[in-house]
């Protein structure tokens, strides 16, 4: 399903007032929340929406309360044009685009406590992005008011600490994990992968590659080995820094040291010059 006539909203009252018509007539409301630098990954999820709901919203908003570097923020690459270009081949209806005052009037002080999930892997290495991720999940979901919003699986973690985003604020927000989209040669999708140099993005497949070949070493290797193996494979090369790998219980996202731990996924993030990656795998 493509859709004809493709609107951009900039203002929240705008969209709401669109979206309580079309929830007035009985239209389900599927969302995809983005940063733009749209790539097949995201299109995948807008696709997975339309299929799952009547009209499909999905917002285009770098949020600067999720960022602890600000030169990440600043690299952080952004082209609506394109976006929409890209996204008139979906199946979405509405793009919201809002500027930062328009969502952050004022300073968003609200501290999310998420617990033992946001103290490990990119809650430990990124201090304050998960607190920003709710910060802005929270306010997009207050005014979209979708049935269903679909998160990437490459962002495991982001989906976790949504889904218990939503259980805090009592929210109906049906959240849909969609897998993670990967290019050809293994390497997951990302708006960052744009900003590789070269050499970065020929030796980038090593990361999956990596992960895939982890799952060969089980059950004979022990977690910690595993760990130990994966870690030193990724280093061996000289372009790409290991920040982490950790391998978590798939509910809870705890460390395991034994195999015998439930679903277990390993979850790796990875400096490729300034460039960090960051990817997963289900053991
Ligand atoms: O995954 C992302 O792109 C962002 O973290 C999100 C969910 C759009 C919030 O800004």
């Amino acid at each position: 399903m493509i859709v004809d006539n493709m609107k951009l909203f900039r203002e929240i009252v705008d969209l709401k007032e669109q979206l309580k018509q079309d929830r007035a007539s009985g239209k389900s409301i599927g969302f995809v929340p983005t940063m733009g630098a749209l790539h097949e990954g995201h299109l995948t999820l807008v696709r997975e929406a339309g299929e799952h709901s009547d009209i499909v919203v999905v917002s285009v908003f770098v949020n600067p309360t999720q960022f602890n570097d600000p030169g990440d923020l600043e690299r952080y690459p952004r082209d609506l044009d394109t976006d929409m270009e890209k996204l008139e081949t979906t199946p979405c209806k509405y793009v919201f685009s809002p500027s930062v005052k328009e969502m952050y009037p004022e300073k968003d002080e609200r501290i999310f406590n998420f617990g033992a999930l946001e103290n490990v892997m990119e809650g430990e290495f990124r201090p304050g992005h998960f607190n920003g991720v709710a910060q802005v999940v929270s306010k997009l979901f207050d005014i979209v008011e979708p049935d269903k919003a679909f998160f990437g699986m490459k962002d495991f973690q982001q989906v976790a600490v949504i889904k218990a985003m939503v259980k805090q604020l009592n929210s109906k927000v049906e959240i849909v994990p969609c897998d993670t989209v990967r290019e050809s040669d293994g390497v997951a999708m990302s708006s960052r992968n744009n900003l590789l140099t070269s050499e970065h993005r020929d030796v980038a497949p090593l990361i999956n590659k990596t992960l895939k070949e982890a799952r060969n070493l089980i059950p004979e290797r022990s977690v910690e080995e595993v760990k130990e193996w994966v870690v030193s494979q990724v280093n061996a090369n000289p372009l790409l820094e290991v920040e982490y790998f950790e391998i978590v219980n798939d509910e809870d996202l705890q460390p395991v040291n034994a195999w015998n731990s439930g679903c277990t996924v390993g979850c790796i993030a990875v400096f490729a010059g300034e460039i960090r990656l960051i990817d997963n795998i289900i053991f």
